[in-house]
Parts: C-alpha cells; sequence; structure tokens
C-alpha cells in the first residue's frame, strides 16, 4: 500500500477507536523545553472512550485525554514533522512510521495475529505500590479499603494519590540516610493519609527505619492521627500541634513533606527545610494567594487584567519563584505533575535534592532576579530565607548578575568567613 493511503488508514483506526498504543519519538529539534516522547492508550472516563496522550518532557510527565478525532490530528501534525518515528499498534496491525532526512515517510504495516483488546479502564494495568486486593491495616482504618482490600470505589482517587505519592518518595530513596533511620517531618499533615501511607511504605515496604512526625495546627486531627497510629502499634510515627512557622526540630531533618499547607505556610515549610539543610523536600503546594496582590507587567495585561487567568499566573509565578530559589540553596528542583489535572487543579508537585552543581546556582540566581524584577514581585519564602541567613551576604537576595563562580567566591570573601560551611561548593 502507498504510503499515504497507509496513513489514512492508520489515522481511520484512530478515529474508530483502534489503537490500543501508539509512540511518538525522536523529535526533530531537541528543544529543552520540548517532548522527547509523546504516548498514547485508550481510556475509558465516564462511560466516554478517549484517548491518553503522556507528553514526556526533560523533567515532566503531562497526562491529557483526548477525542479520537484530536488524537488522529495530533499525530498528523507530529508526522513527519515534530517526530522522526511512530509505532502504533492495533488488535489487527501495528504500524511502523520512519521519517528520513528529507521528511518523507516510510511506513511498515503488518498483519499482527488478532489479540483480544486490553480492557479500557483509567489506569488499568498500573502496578501500584500499595495494592488493591491486599488487606491494608491502615487503608482500612482509614476508610479507604474493605476489610477485604477492595478499594472503595467514591475513594479511588485518594487511593491513587497515595499511591503516586510513594512513587516519588521512592524514585528519592538513594538520595536520604541509608546508615540509620531517616528522620521526617510532614508540614500541615491533616488527616495524615499521606503520612501513614509513607510510614507504610518505609517500614513495610523498602524495609527501612524512619522516624515521621506529622505537625498539625488542629487538634482534634492531631488526636484522632496519634490515636490511630497508637492503634496500629507504629511506635516510630508521632504526632504533635504545633505552627510550621515556630517549629523546631530535636535533630536532624532529612526529608521534609508538606502536601497542600495553605498559601505561604508551603513557604514557611520550605524555609525551614532550607534552613535544616533537609536532604530532600516534597511540596505541594495549595491556594497561593500571595502573589495575586503583587504581580504587574504592562506587557502581560491581556493575562493579568482577568481575574481567574491572573489567579492562576500568579499560582504559577509562586512556583517557578519558589522552585528558583530552592535552586539557589542547591537543591536540584523538578516540577512534576502529582496526579492528573482531572482529578484536582492543586496537582503540582516541587521535589527538591541537596546537591546542585554552583553554575547552576548562581544561573538560578540570575534567572530568579530578572523574573521578580519583570513581575515586581516579592515572595515570601525570599524574605525567610532572607531573614534566617543572616549568614548570608547582606545583598545576596539584593542581586546584581553574577555571572560565574569566579564572582560568587568574591562575594563570599566579602562575608569575612561569616557565610555558612561552603554553601556554594
Ligand atoms: C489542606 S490540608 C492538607 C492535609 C494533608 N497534608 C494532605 O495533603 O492531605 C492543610 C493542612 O495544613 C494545616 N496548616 C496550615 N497552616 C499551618 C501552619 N502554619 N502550621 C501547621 N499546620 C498548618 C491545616 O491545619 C490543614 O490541616
Amino acid at each position: 500500500m502507498a504510503n499515504n493511503s497507509t496513513m489514512q488508514s492508520l489515522l481511520q483506526c484512530i478515529v474508530d477507536g483502534e489503537l490500543l498504543h501508539g509512540v511518538l519519538s525522536s523529535p526533530w529539534k531537541k528543544r529543552a523545553d520540548g517532548p522527547s516522547k509523546v504516548s498514547i492508550r485508550p481510556v475509558l472516563i465516564k462511560s466516554r472512550q478517549l484517548y491518553q496522550v503522556t507528553t514526556h518532557y526533560d523533567q515532566k510527565v503531562m497526562h491529557r485525554n483526548v477525542t479520537a478525532e484530536e488524537c488522529a490530528q495530533l499525530i498528523a501534525e507530529s508526522l513527519p514533522e515534530v517526530f522522526k518515528q511512530g509505532i502504533f499498534s492495533t488488535a489487527t496491525a501495528s504500524y511502523h512510521v520512519l521519517v528520513n532526512a528529507q521528511q518523507a515517510m516510510t511506513i511498515i504495516h503488518k498483519a499482527s495475529k488478532q489479540t483480544a483488546p486490553l480492557p479500557l479502564v483509567h489506569n488499568r494495568s498500573k502496578k501500584y505500590l500499595l495494592q488493591e486486593g491486599v488487606p491494608i491495616p491502615f487503608l482500612i482504618a482509614l476508610g479507604i479499603m474493605t476489610a477485604q482490600g477492595k478499594v472503595i470505589a467514591k475513594k479511588y482517587d485518594k487511593f491513587r494519590q497515595i499511591n503516586r505519592f510513594v512513587e516519588m518518595v521512592s524514585d528519592v530513596m538513594s538520595h536520604l540516610p541509608q546508615e540509620r533511620a531517616i528522620e521526617i517531618i510532614d508540614f500541615g499533615c491533616g488527616k495524615a493519609y499521606l503520612t501513614f501511607a509513607l510510614y507504610h511504605y518505609l517500614h513495610h515496604i523498602a524495609q527501612r527505619k524512619a522516624h515521621i512526625l506529622g505537625l498539625d495546627l488542629k487538634h482534634e486531627v492531631i488526636a484522632h492521627c496519634a490515636k490511630l497510629a497508637h492503634d496500629l502499634g507504629w511506635s516510630s510515627l508521632s504526632f504533635a500541634v504545633g505552627d510550621i512557622h515556630h517549629h523546631q526540630p530535636k535533630g536532624k531533618v532529612d526529608l521534609v513533606i508538606s502536601l497542600h499547607a495553605c498559601d505561604t505556610a508551603t513557604d514557611a515549610a520550605l524555609d525551614k527545610a532550607v534552613q535544616w539543610d533537609a536532604d530532600v523536600i516534597l511540596c505541594v503546594p495549595c491556594c497561593q494567594h500571595e502573589l495575586y496582590g503583587q504581580v504587574k507587567n504592562e506587557s502581560l495585561s491581556p493575562l493579568l487584567r482577568h481575574g481567574i487567568l491572573k489567579e492562576r499566573f500568579a499560582a504559577l509565578a509562586t512556583d517557578a519563584a519558589r522552585a528558583e530559589l530552592l535552586t539557589c540553596q542547591g537543591y536540584d528542583v523538578q516540577v512534576l505533575e502529582f496526579i492528573d489535572m482531572e482529578h484536582t487543579p492543586k496537582n503540582l508537585l516541587l521535589r527538591a535534592v541537596k546537591g546542585q552543581a554552583p553554575h547552576k546556582q548562581a544561573q538560578a540566581k540570575e534567572r530568579y532576579q530578572h523574573f521578580k524584577e519583570a513581575l515586581h514581585i516579592s515572595p515570601f519564602l525570599e524574605s525567610a530565607l532572607h531573614n534566617h541567613q543572616k549568614k548570608w551576604p547582606k545583598n545576596f537576595f539584593d542581586f546584581s548578575p553574577i555571572k560565574d563562580v569566579q564572582d560568587i567566591k568574591a562575594l563570599r570573601k566579602d562575608l569575612k568567613g561569616n557565610l555558612p560551611e561552603d554553601p556554594l561548593a
């Protein structure tokens, strides 16, 4: 079959909902902010067959669900212009599309043995760290699972969120102490679904010792969590009533967690984590109102003049500023999708791991300063870091562009030995 008609037959299969799996790979131009791969699979959402399109970037992965027509259009627009390769399979055929240097396509089309289509269930084959079917006492106690290990239908999103969270922790285990118990604080733990999940994962799956403290302002919630930890016999999990802003740990803290703590409570948690030199920070910000009243930029007026757009932009700007400020402090920061947008808009997770090349800190400072000046913002986290870091140069955040490590060394010299132990090395 000629290439054109083979492509048409592939697109028709997609429109007819027959695609079982597809991957677009090998982008033409490897841009830092461009996608490296797109994978596609069918999903059933509220009885409607859609395709889930997963776009992989350097440091993040985005999911969206599209109609069959939109999916076919996406593939038609991506081949041959964006990607050099596409592999697609239906129950009866496979299509391997290869694009040459002149952007001409060759399509290898093979009939395959008839296989039964996979059942269409959202996240159907995901192998979770906490599995359904195995009764897990804390999930039963929290009302997420039945005693037989079945996830209660209306708690499925929570079950998925818990699994996503432990997955993200499992990715950073190598950055946490190996030879002793890991010291963890969960700031603004609330009902502590994720705190219990973390304890379960560390002790019962990863087989690691850990002491976890859940802190929250609410007495009743803390009393309830403490009782549950006691009932489960989890002696290394404790809870305390307290304010993030004033909490002082008894010793080293290796991992700081702050999930959906309100507005600048998130910044207080990040500030503490930096202050204590935590190895890893996991943070899902929530209700970011702080910059809404500050952000100004004439060129962005088409965006900022609409309240809802301004609100979303200000929230994203807050997270961008946080990521840069943590990078300035020597963290490698990733902004990840916590769970699908369709479940909650509060779905970004900042994952920061200590250990950053000095030049990256200098670049982050420069980026941060330009960003801040362009938007006329003065984020709480910057002042918090500045306030507790009396040891930092007075002008550390009053930015004058620092070009390279040499400049930073000169800046450090001005401190006359007053810096914390080589934070830029
Ligand atoms: C939306 S809940 C999130 C609970 C939990 N982390 C989760 O993700 O499921 C936010 C919690 O942060 C707590 N919180 C807000 N500000 C706080 C502060 N300054 N110190 C301690 N806890 C705080 C609130 O009491 C509330 O329980």
